[in-house]
């Protein structure tokens, strides 16, 4: 079991905050890299390197270490949404096939979804909250239904946030892979409680912020691209992602 690691943090005694899941405490040393943040905006002068691509470097390939990546698949975003949404730019949609995603997602994995099939004429498949709880059976049910359209997308999450239910992606992806659909996870509640693996699951896009249990900062997220994703276009072009006009290598072309 995991020691307390009440020191680390500046929760005073007396104080149980519980609400991690919606916006966690920040650890102390996180605090003091933050202030250091501020303070190179603050006195530019005397942080010459604040604007080098380092900073953004090691964020990435920490990143890349915690999910079984590489720094070259992470792109630096500002929120799931974005991630998402950069997923769902770069995804084919073909008409008549299914999108499927779970009851009760969590907007930012829900609504670009709900949009874009019916934009572009695809079969909206939300699977519902089974009565059992178990969320890996349900969507294999829904996956391999006799006489549905192939599945061109599917939205998943390692852990339910509405009601904190595992779900075996293993075995979903696996069944998915199979049936040629694409796969975008929202890790959210999962990272910094559980471990991903992107090279196991094998998803094509997979976001997350730091604010949550990764104990962060609000306003950063990251997305993991799998190799063959990165060749699409950014959700906006910048001298980042686009340096002299040119795609910045690997997932950094959607930063
Ligand atoms: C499951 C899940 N996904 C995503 C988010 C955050 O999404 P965004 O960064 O787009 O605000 C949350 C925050 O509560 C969440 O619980």
């Amino acid at each position: 079991m995991l020691p307390s690691q009440h020191a680390l943090f500046e929760i005073p005694p007396g104080v149980c905050y519980l609400d991690g899941t919606a916006y966690s405490a920040l650890p102390l040393s996180v605090r003091a890299a933050g202030e250091r943040g501020v303070l190179t905006k603050s006195q530019p002068w005397k942080y010459p390197d604040a604007r080098a691509d380092a900073l953004a470097e090691s964020a990435r390939a920490a990143t890349a270490r915690l999910i079984g990546a590489t720094p070259d698949d992470i792109a630096i975003l500002g929120s799931v949404s974005q991630g998402i949404a950069t997923a769902a730019r770069n995804l084919p949609l073909p008409f008549g096939q299914r999108i499927l995603r779970m009851q009760h997602e969590f907007p930012s994995q829900a609504l670009v979804w709900d949009r874009l099939a019916s934009e572009r004429g695809l079969a909206l498949e939300i699977v519902p909250r089974p009565p059992d709880g178990d969320w890996t059976a349900a969507p294999l049910t829904a996956i391999s239904r006799p006489g549905a359209p192939p599945i061109a997308v599917a939205a998943l999450t390692p852990l339910h946030w509405s009601d904190a239910a595992l779900v075996s992606l293993e075995r979903l992806m696996q069944v998915l892979r199979e049936a040629g659909a694409t796969i975008v996870v929202d890790a959210t509640q999962a990272l910094g409680v559980m471990p991903i693996d992107v090279a196991l699951l094998q998803p094509d896009f997979l976001a997350f912020p730091t604010y949550k249990w990764l104990l962060g900062p609000y306003s950063l997220g990251f997305l993991y691209a799998a190799p063959h994703r990165q060749s699409g276009l950014p959700l906006d072009e910048n001298n980042g992602n686009r340096s002299s006009g040119i795609p910045a290598p690997g997932a950094r072309r959607y930063d």
